[in-house]
């Protein structure tokens, strides 16, 4: 990635406006994922000319643009996912911002939109929910929900580089996404739809790939199925999963060593953080004698076939939100193809023994690598 020209991101530049109301925490109950927001967003402006330009902690509210401008028009517009926690020392740690900036860099480059120094974005976030940090829950499953956002700004309706854009970054208190524990999803095979494909955006964030999905998971619903599982080509790959990754565990029967499976990065697949994740902790944590952890291409024919011959042994999904997200069913070719849980369990062995990994380097319950990013508090 190069840098954009001009002026750096720069956080020692910081404006901060507070907010005259600042809102009560609401009770953990009443948290409902994105729906409500805390007192203050940052914002920073970019143009071609200056460069980025004063980062500006402010009170939450609307924007005003040009009706022409070419984020309504041209989709140019990427976000983020991440989450910052409080953990039992009552600190604030966020999640692996690195990775996410990484990423929100890769996806500003992909639609000529501007990038910049992730160190100062991650420290501009840091002194949003320090003004906010009052409204961080408490409790495990609760967090922060961290939204960074770009838009192309420019005003006139020529489809070209914008001069002009915005980047602003809003938070979101929110809950576990399973309130009783885990509820295994039943999903449908989708073959009719595309989700992403090579020589596309697939691996970018960008709001342009989101919007084509709601048709075909209200398609899925009315039979029946929470979410899509993506399939890409005429081998019918699987590829994603709603907007998660998605692993399945196998068992070689020859061999009796068990297989967790992912599909590789070809360009197709979103570089999930949590994805990621998953496959550092498996490979340092699980005996290679018993595990083999790959990222290669599989397909729904292989799935189905070894579900019959008791070879599937559990899938899930991951992401973000959810963190893990188990599955217990899956429609394809008229037929449910079963997904095994634990006896009495939503959940598989693998699933549980993952979420309660990284649940842990997240709630700082354990440290890991430089996983966590500690929030500094005055
Ligand atoms: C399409 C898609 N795949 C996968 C993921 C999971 O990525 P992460 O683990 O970084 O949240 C997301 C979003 O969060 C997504 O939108």
């Amino acid at each position: 990635i190069t840098l954009a020209t001009g002026a750096p991101l720069d956080a020692s530049k910081l404006k901060i406006t507070r907010n005259p109301n600042p809102s009560k925490p609401r009770p953990n109950e009443e948290l409902v994922f994105g729906q409500t927001f805390t007192d203050h967003m940052l914002t920073i402006p970019w143009s071609a000319k200056e460069g980025w330009g004063t980062p500006h902690i402010k009170p939450y509210g609307n924007l005003s643009l040009d009706p022409s401008a070419c984020v309504f028009h041209y989709a140019f517009e990427l976000f983020e996912g991440l989450k910052a926690y409080r953990t039992p020392q009552n600190t604030i740690t966020m999640f692996r911002p690195d990775k996410n900036m990484a990423r929100m860099n890769k996806s500003a480059a992909r639609i000529c939109l501007p990038t910049f120094e992730s160190e100062e974005l991650i420290k501009l976030t840091g002194k949003l929910i320090e003004q906010d940090k009052h409204l961080v829950p408490q409790g495990n499953g609760y967090s922060l929900y961290i939204r960074p956002t770009m838009i192309g700004t420019s005003k006139g309706l020529g489809v070209g580089t914008p001069s002009e854009a915005l980047l602003y970054v809003i938070t979101s208190p929110v809950g576990p996404y399973y309130k009783t524990g885990f509820k295994a999803v039943r999903l449908e095979a989708t073959d009719y739809a595309t989700r992403a494909w090579p020589g596309g955006v697939g691996d970018k964030k960008l709001g342009a790939n989101y919007a084509p999905c709601i048709l075909p998971q209200l398609q899925a619903a009315k039979r029946g199925y929470q979410q899509n599982l993506w399939l890409f080509g005429p081998e019918k790959n699987i590829t994603e999963v709603g907007t998660m990754n998605v692993f399945f565990v196998f068992l070689n029967k020859v061999t009796g060593k068990k297989e967790l499976v992912t599909a590789p990065l070809d360009g197709t697949i979103l570089e999930g953080v949590t994805r990621d994740s998953v496959l550092t902790l498996a490979r340092d944590k699980l005996d290679p004698q018993e595990w083999d952890i790959n990222e290669r291409y599989y397909t729904i024919t292989e799935v189905a076939t070894r579900a019959k011959q008791g070879e599937l042994l559990e899938a899930f999904g991951s992401g973000t939100a959810a963190v893990v997200s188990p599955i217990k069913e899956i429609g394809w070719n008229n037929e449910d193809i079963h997904v095994p849980l634990l006896p009495g369990e939503q959940c598989g062995a693998l699933t549980k023994q993952v979420a309660q990994w990284i649940a842990d380097i997240q709630y700082g319950r354990v440290n890991y690598g430089n996983w966590s990013k500690t929030v500094e508090l005055p």
